[in-house]
């Protein structure tokens, strides 16, 4: 296999490099939301999610525009989802990415529209012209604004403040981690092929069923980093889920059977790249990165 770390600090400084590019500048009106929207994107976070788009990508004739703009949609889209959910409204957290939250750092409304701003820039990039037939550009558009709705990231969030305080089943449980986080992160692999015009359905269901077990298995993993992991070594909160009383896998089933849980998951995600070839290393490695992380 390719050595991942270069690959992957490569990935990661080419994300950084586009999501500054399509941030409005710090000094264009409104200079304070700009200011802002550029805090909670820039220099922070494992940038997971891109790094997902460009290893899918590499499965095919990537069209590199349209998977630029893919990694910085997805990307966008999961920033607006920490800046509302860290509110006070939501989990009400002080620290994200080892810096005080957007708004702590800034104020409340102006966090809010930090939130709205960037999920609009994310379909604002995703929907410019990018080389792709305009068909297959739609197809993006379609599956990211699924991923962020009611029937995904917004739809688990959902489930998941309205379970504060209650015991809910795996079933429940594992409905709410597959939206609040899942949905997301299977878009991004989605993206990643889908910026590839020579990528078919066969190809693409095979990838949802890695992308979907690695979702779940990431979203479990963050349940027992909660509970396991130091403020530090987190850049968030640590400890915040008990303390909230949040249903989650470790109050569930326990530390240890948690992490079995998510290991499981991350080689069944393994087993479905088994029909691809080299080119699929760069998602064998990141598989292997979610539960190897520490923060
Ligand atoms: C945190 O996501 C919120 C979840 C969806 C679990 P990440 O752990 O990917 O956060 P960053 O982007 O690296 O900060
Ligand atoms: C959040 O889950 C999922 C999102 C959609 C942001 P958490 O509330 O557990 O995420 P963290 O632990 O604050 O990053
Ligand atoms: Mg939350
Ligand atoms: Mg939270
Ligand atoms: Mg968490």
């Amino acid at each position: 296999m390719n050595k991942p770390d270069n690959w992957q600090q490569r990935a990661r400084a080419q994300a950084e490099l586009v999501l500054e590019r399509v941030l409005p500048a710090e000094n264009s009106l409104p200079q304070r939301l700009h200011q802002a929207m550029r805090y909670a994107v820039l220099g922070g976070g494992k940038r997971l999610r891109p790094l997902l788009v460009l290893a899918a990508a590499e499965l095919g004739q990537s069209e590199a525009a349209a998977a630029e703009a893919a990694l910085a949609a997805v990307e966008l889209v999961h920033v607006y989802s920490l800046v509302h959910d860290d509110m006070p409204a939501m989990d009400n957290d002080s620290l994200r990415r080892g810096k005080p939250t957007c708004h702590v750092q800034y104020d409340e409304a102006t966090a809010l529209l930090v939130g709205d701003a960037l999920q609009t820039l994310a379909f604002d990039v995703l929907s410019r012209p990018n080389g792709l037939p305009a068909q297959r550009q739609l197809q993006m558009v379609h599956t990211l604004s699924r991923a962020s709705g009611s029937f995904g990231m917004a739809g688990g969030q959902a489930i998941d403040l309205q379970s504060v305080g209650q015991c809910i089943g795996q079933t429940e449980l594992e409905t709410m981690h597959r939206l609040k986080t899942g949905a997301l992160i299977r878009a991004a692999v989605a993206l990643g092929a889908l910026s590839c015009p020579d990528l078919g359905d066969a190809a693409l269901v095979r990838l949802d069923d890695y992308a979907a077990k690695l979702g779940l298995a990431f979203q479990v993993i963050d349940d027992v980093l909660d509970c396991e992991a130091d403020t530090a070594t987190l850049g968030k909160t640590a400890g915040k889920d008990q303390e909230a009383d949040k249903p989650t896998y470790v109050k569930l089933m326990g530390l240890n059977a948690a992490r079995d849980y998510a290991e499981r998951l991350v080689a069944e995600a393994q087993q479905a790249l088994s029909g691809f070839d080299t080119r699929a290393d760069r998602l064998r490695q990141l598989a292997a990165f979610v539960t190897e992380r520490r923060n």
